[in-house]
Order: structure tokens, then sequence, then C-alpha cells
């Protein structure tokens, strides 16, 4: 990986930078859309780069069980697999299986999970994650960590903290010994759930081991709306290190983050909400399955370039179908993708030309005004 930081707030911590992958350059601060099983739900490959999309996000549980690492390997990788050619990122399955089933069990050797196939347990080590992720063959590849909620106290946290750190050394040899250390980027994810002190020994541990990873993720503050973690985190961090904040996807978190020094996101929000019927506007979220659209003629938004407004697909047509003609979920999640493109668009033009202050204000203001 190339990393350069291009440009930075003089008044808050937000940063432009310039990525370089085996597949590209991709611009930060960016979002990372997810496609869980090898595809953005509803969209082609081909779809999703002419939005200008250079990166997107798969799951290795999701493509271990299927389509397996025999047919990875086979055909050579997931980018091959899905037809995608630009920069791809791999989350490492431990978060899935704990997010997915109740019977998930951690060990320190790995997790032990039913196969939801056949209900046999199937343990995922470190070991294994890395070298599922090698078969993938994405451009940033994520170490095992120990998750756990960012609700659970006690003991837990700890324990799932040291782990982490300890399953980040298993990572990092398994990455090591590949030779694939030119191709793919092993990022830590840092973990200590909502207790500063053991955010700190994580961070101690994970900087230490710069030299063996090529950037970091923040871990476990997904679920809320705690961005102490976050900046802790963003604040120690290595500067010259691309940093991701694991699960973050509400517009209004994204700009909190990227002022906190925030790198990359990703989250199944803005495409999840499109298949409920939930278009996503710089005047916040718009419910079109609201009556109050049945006749209305306009645009989701007369501003946005993407090809589901700029078509001029009514706010009636979407209305009608959303829920049940797949074309209408493709069209909103088509609209939320560039959104949050121009979200973070915007956020990257205003750090370059020094008014990221101004560009929050103005997006909070229009966000939460009551403007109608
Ligand atoms: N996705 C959202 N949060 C997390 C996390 O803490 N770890 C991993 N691996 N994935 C996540
Ligand atoms: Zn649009």
């Amino acid at each position: 990986m190339q990393f350069e930081v291009i440009a930075k707030c003089h008044t808050t911590r937000a940063r432009v930078c310039r990525m370089k992958l085996a597949h590209g350059i991709t611009m930060l601060p960016t979002f990372m859309p997810v496609a869980t099983q090898a595809a953005i739900k509803g969209l082609t490959p081909q779809q999703v780069e002419s939005l200008g999309i250079t990166l997107i996000l798969n799951n290795t549980y999701h493509l271990n069980l299927r389509p397996g690492i025999k047919v990875l390997d086979e055909v050579g990788g997931a980018h091959k697999f899905q037809g995608w050619n630009r920069n791809l990122l791999t989350d490492s399955g431990g978060f899935q299986l704990v997010s997915l089933s109740k019977f998930t069990n951690i060990t320190e050797d790995g997790a032990l999970f039913a196969s939801p196939f056949n209900g046999e347990p199937t343990m995922l080590t470190p070991e294994e994650s890395i070298s599922i992720q090698h078969s993938i063959g994405a451009d940033i590849i994520m170490q095992l960590d120990d998750v756990v909620s960012s609700l659970t106290v006690g003991p837990r946290v700890g324990e799932a903290m040291h782990r982490s750190v300890r399953w980040l050394d298993r990572c990092i040899e398994q990455h090591e010994k590949s030779g694939r250390k030119d191709k793919q980027n092993l990022f830590a994810i840092v973990q200590g759930g909502l207790d500063p002190a053991l955010r700190d020994i994580c961070l101690d541990a994970m900087i230490e081991r710069k030299d063996q990873v090529t950037g970091y993720a923040i871990g476990g503050l997904s679920g809320g709306e705690e961005k102490g973690g976050i900046k802790q985190c963003a604040d120690r961090l290595p500067s010259d290190r691309p940093r991701y904040s694991m699960g973050v996807g509400f517009a209004e978190d994204l700009l909190v983050c990227v002022a906190l020094g925030v790198d990359m996101a990703d989250c199944v929000f803005p495409t999840r909400t499109a298949r409920f019927g939930v278009a996503l506007t710089f005047k916040g979220p718009l419910n079109l399955k609201l009556g109050k659209h049945t006749k209305s003629m306009e645009p989701i938004d007369k501003n946005c370039p993407c090809p589901t407004c700029a078509s001029g697909m009514s706010r009636a047509v979407l209305h009608h179908i959303v829920t049940i003609e797949t074309a209408g979920a493709h069209a909103l999640t088509i609209h939320n993708l560039v959104f949050q493109a121009r979200v973070m668009g915007g956020a990257r033009d205003a750090i370059l030309e020094g008014r990221f202050p101004e560009y929050l204000k103005s997006f909070f203001f229009d966000y939460f005004g009551d403007t109608g």
C-alpha cells in the first residue's frame, strides 16, 4: 500500500489521504459499501463502479461457506469471481459469527460455531481466517478479533481485548509466512469496549506492532452513539496509517468520525434501508413508503447526480414500486450509495479547500433543521 496524507483541516483532525492498493487509488475519507455475499444487493459490479465507488467490502465468513475456498482458489480469487476490478476489503469473520449466531463459542484457539448447513461444530481460527482471506485475495484483510457487544460489561471485555492482541500476533505470523505481504495488507482491530483504560492497553500493544500491520481499525463500537472511544483511538493511532471505523454508516456519525481523524468506514445501513424504502438525503432520511409521496412527481433530490434522480424517476413511482418491484430497491440502493459518496466526497473537497468546519455546520443545519 502507498498511503499519503494530502491535506489536513486546521481546526479538527479531519484529513484527506491518497491510498494506492493493487486495484487502484482510493481517496480518503471514504465510505465502503458492503457486498456481504460478493454482490451489493441488486447491483452489478459495473453499476457500482460507474457510481465512482473504488472500494467495497466482502465478508470472509460468508464467502468461506459459499462458494468456499476451493472455488475461490480455482477461479483466482474474489475479484475475478464477482467481476470487481477495484479495491476490495474483507472482514475477518469473527464479528459476523457473533452477530449472526447465538451458538458461537469463543475459545483461545478460535471461534467455534455450528455450521448453518449441517449443524456440525466448525472452528474458525485466526490462522484460518487469514488463509481464507488469502484465497479471497482482498487488497485489505482484517485480523480475526474477539468482539463483544458495546453493551457488555465486566471481565469479558478485557478478556476479549487481550485475546484480540494475541490473535493479532497469530494473524501476523500467518500473513508473514504467506509471501503475500506485497499484495494484501493486514489491518489490526483495536478493541476494549467502552473502557478507556482497556482501549489504551490495546492501543499500546497494537501500535507496538506497527511494522507488522498496514493499517488500523477501531472495533466494537458499531452499535452505539459512543464517539469517545473513536476519538481516543483516532488520537493515538499513527498518523501515517489509515484509520478505519468499523460499522459506522449514518451520515451524521460518518462526519463526526471524519472530524476525529477517521479515514474509512463501512455499514450495511444505506443499502439495507434502501430495500426498506428509505432514501437518504441532505435533509434527512425520506421514507418513500409513506402515503404523502403517492402523487409527488419530484425526484428524491433534484440536485442529486445519481442515475435514479437524474433519470427523473419520481417519488410517486418509487412509493408505488419500492417494496413490490426489485427495480425500486435497486433505484434506491443506487441513490443511497451516491448519497454516502457525496457526503464523504463533500468532506474531502471541504478539507482540501480549508472549509471543513463550515461544511460540518451546514450539513448539520440542513440535516436536522426543520426545512420540510
Ligand atoms: N464490524 C463492526 N464492528 C466490528 C468489529 O469490532 N470487528 C470486526 N471484525 N468487524 C466489525
Ligand atoms: Zn439520487
